[in-house]
């Protein structure tokens, strides 16, 4: 793909083409940590044996999820160990399906010794004997070299007892997007369709086999192993009160450098787009792939700080030059929607439907401001009905092309107005 890529300007690559890279451009203590230590030297440390102290060291350091909820994970270790049920199971959700999003598939590339040890101190806090990492279908490449660093950690974990050792298993995912979401990924390593459930209960209730379960994402492992072998007050340094410790960018799209982006969490959008040069001066910038927020490149949004509690991200930023056209893009973002909606919930299977025959409407040219107005009650019960995160925020992409731009959505639509009092605004409101 990459000869392919050198041929065509990149102005003219497909959306599908952006995450096409493993490199790392911007190091910092987290990367640094990882490249110079080894994951054993983890073990070493007197926290990693310690169930309450590992739990202690994560919730001092105030850790919280970077798969995109940001949901404390001593919080979450907290709610599952404290389960009568003794039969626990930690997960790690390598199931990175969001488009743009490539920061777990360099982590496992890089640092699989990093990532295990982090499941096994993970494993070791909630009191699980088995953690199992489910790997997105689409990087079943890395599994021999996943297998082996899982039997490199695994064998050092001969010399600590046997109440200690925590058994690693590795399972495959079946290239379905929505089990990327922690309830449909349990499902499918059941071996049932990949269909989210209701929550809640939530996993550390009810989860893997009806036991008490822990899903973390991959960076979130990566982390907690970074702050047993550093400490909490490391992590606590950097970053904001509410969101704190280093975190990592996935930038892609229409830059000089594509690739993964180490900084604090609280730097400026614009930062993160900057350190990987765009290759125009405007832009429109995706902050957390196609499910999160499309913002045009004004000063006001790059100004904003990327923080749980400011503009949150989960690490994917993708930026998009003023001549691709934000139309095509937010149809790009329907279809892949409408492929991938499970079908389960109703306003979900038939609101991602409908946006993507919006999108096909206008793209063949007869669509009218009619149609986009019956859009606005389907995003509606989408964000207010849907069954799990996919269609709460499927809808996402629409609402911003709305909101931001406007003017070049409706320089695509037929001029006819069949509704004589039309006001988009009010129904979105
Ligand atoms: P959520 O906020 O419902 O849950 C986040 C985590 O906290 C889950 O593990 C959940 O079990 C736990 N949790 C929440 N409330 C709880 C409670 N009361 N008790 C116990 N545990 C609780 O978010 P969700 O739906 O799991 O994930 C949505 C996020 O996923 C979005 O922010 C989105 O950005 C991100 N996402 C990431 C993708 C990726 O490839 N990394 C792909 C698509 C979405």
């Amino acid at each position: 793909i990459e000869k392919i890529q050198a041929q065509i300007p990149m102005d003219q690559w497909p959306t599908e083409w952006f995450a096409v890279t493993n490199a790392i451009h911007r190091h910092g203590p987290l990367l640094t940590w990882l490249d110079t230590t080894p994951a054993e030297a983890v073990f070493e440390h007197p926290t990693a044996h310690d169930p309450d102290a590992i739990l202690q060291a994560v919730t001092d350091a105030g850790l919280r999820g970077r798969g995109g909820a940001g949901f404390p994970t001593a919080t979450k270790w907290r709610f599952c160990r404290e389960n009568a049920d003794p039969e626990r199971f930690l997960i790690c959700n390598a199931d990175e399906g969001e488009p743009g999003t490539f920061k777990d598939r360099v982590l496992l590339t890089r640092y699989p010794e990093h990532l295990f040890a982090g499941m096994i101190l993970a494993a070791r806090a909630i009191g699980a004997d088995k953690a199992i990492l489910y790997l997105r279908y689409e990087y079943q490449y890395l599994l021999p070299q996943l297998e082996a660093a899982r039997e490199r950690i695994a064998s050092a974990q001969a010399t600590v007892p046997q109440a200690e050792r925590v058994t690693l298993e590795i399972a495959l995912g079946a290239g379905a997007y929505v089990c990327g979401e922690e309830s449909a990924l349990i499902e499918s390593l059941e071996g049932k369709p990949g269909r989210p459930r209701v929550r809640p209960p939530y996993p550390v209730t009810q989860g893997y086999l009806g036991h008490p379960t822990v899903v973390n994402n991959v960076e979130t492992l990566v982390a907690v192993a970074a702050i047993v072998g550093n400490g909490a007050a490391w992590w606590r340094a950097l970053g904001t009160p509410d969101s704190s410790g280093p975190k990592l960018f996935c930038v892609s799209g229409d830059v000089a450098q594509p690739g993964l982006y180490e900084f604090p969490y609280g730097v400026a959008l614009g930062d993160v787009v900057t350190a990987a040069r765009p290759l125009g001066t405007r832009y429109a910038v995706q902050v957390s792939g196609p499910s999160g927020t499309l913002l045009p490149a004004t000063p006001e949004q790059l100004a904003r700080p990327l923080a749980f509690e400011a503009l949150p991200c989960n690490g994917t930023v993708m930026v998009f030059d003023v001549r691709r056209d934000p139309v095509a893009i937010v149809h790009h973002f329907a279809r892949f929607f409408a492929h991938e909606s499970c079908g389960f919930c109703t306003p979900c299977r038939v609101g991602t439907q409908l946006i993507a025959k919006t999108f096909e409407k206008i793209a063949a040219g007869y669509a009218t401001r009619f149609d986009l107005e019956r859009l606005a009650p389907a995003l509606e019960a989408m964000r207010l009905a849907s069954n799990c995160g996919f269609g709460l925020s499927a809808g996402n992409p629409v609402r911003d092309l709305i909101a931001h731009f406007r003017q070049q959505l409706e320089a695509q639509l037929q001029p006819h107005d069949f509704i004589p009092a039309f006001s988009l605004d009010a129904e979105l409101a």
